[in-house]
């Protein structure tokens, strides 16, 4: 299949899931958008997949609440997750996305790509730190997309990628290649269209 093909039809919405055991059986390879809560992870599902809507998303955090599915041309599934530090909701209430969240990116066999996703005006955070750590320690790939590029000058944006690029080395499953994105401009889509093109080539 050629790049064009792939993302010549938009992705069919599969359903939401509360818990990982509720996911029906599937064998497509899957990629995953995490990040802190506001971050843009629905907005940037719907960019790079030319689908306005299709992930639902708000201006306030904690829109996204559990493991949606969306299939991609039947040959990749993709999975927008609720976002983590969103502290305005009930305690009880984050304790159960974070489970599921954790329990969902730990134990998927064919999760080839984590993007993790920071808003670039606020740099890497201690849960992003956390976060990064779980994924080393479960050996689950993922790559950095740094969002809203359209915020910051780019010798700002600059800045953040040189000082997570610092930390590289201490993250055994991170992807060396630090993305840049903006779903309002469209900025840098078809280089994260590349890297998920390539993990289905
Ligand atoms: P949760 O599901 O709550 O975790 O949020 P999310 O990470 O899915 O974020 P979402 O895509 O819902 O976007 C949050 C807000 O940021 C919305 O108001 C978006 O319009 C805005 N937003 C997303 N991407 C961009 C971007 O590239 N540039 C700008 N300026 N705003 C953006
Ligand atoms: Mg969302």
């Amino acid at each position: 299949m050629k790049l064009k093909d792939f993302y010549k039809d938009k992705p069919v919405f599969i359903g939401s899931f509360p818990s990982v055991m509720q996911i029906p059986f599937s064998n497509l390879k899957e990629i995953a958008f995490i990040g802190r809560s506001n971050v843009g992870k629905s907005s940037l599902i719907n960019a790079v997949f030319n689908a306005p809507g299709l992930a639902k998303t708000s201006a306030t955090p904690g829109r996204t609440q559990q493991l949606n599915f969306f299939n991609m041309q039947d040959v990749l599934m993709v999975v927008d997750l609720p976002g983590y530090g969103f502290a305005k909701a009930p305690k009880d209430v984050v304790k159960n996305w974070n489970d599921n969240v954790n329990t969902y990116l730990k134990g998927r066999a064919q999760l080839h790509r984590v993007f993790l996703l920071i808003d670039c005006r606020q740099g890497i955070k201690q849960v992003d730190l956390d976060m990064m750590k779980m994924l080393d320690n479960s050996a689950v790939n993922y790559q950095i997309v740094l969002t809203k590029l359209d915020k910051i000058s780019l010798s700002e944006a600059q800045k953040v990628k040189s000082e997570i690029s610092g930390i590289y080395k201490e993250h055994a499953a991170m992807h060396p290649l630090i993305l840049f994105s903006s779903s309002e401009k469209g900025i840098g889509l078809d280089e994260i269209r590349g890297e998920i093109f390539d993990l289905i080539k």
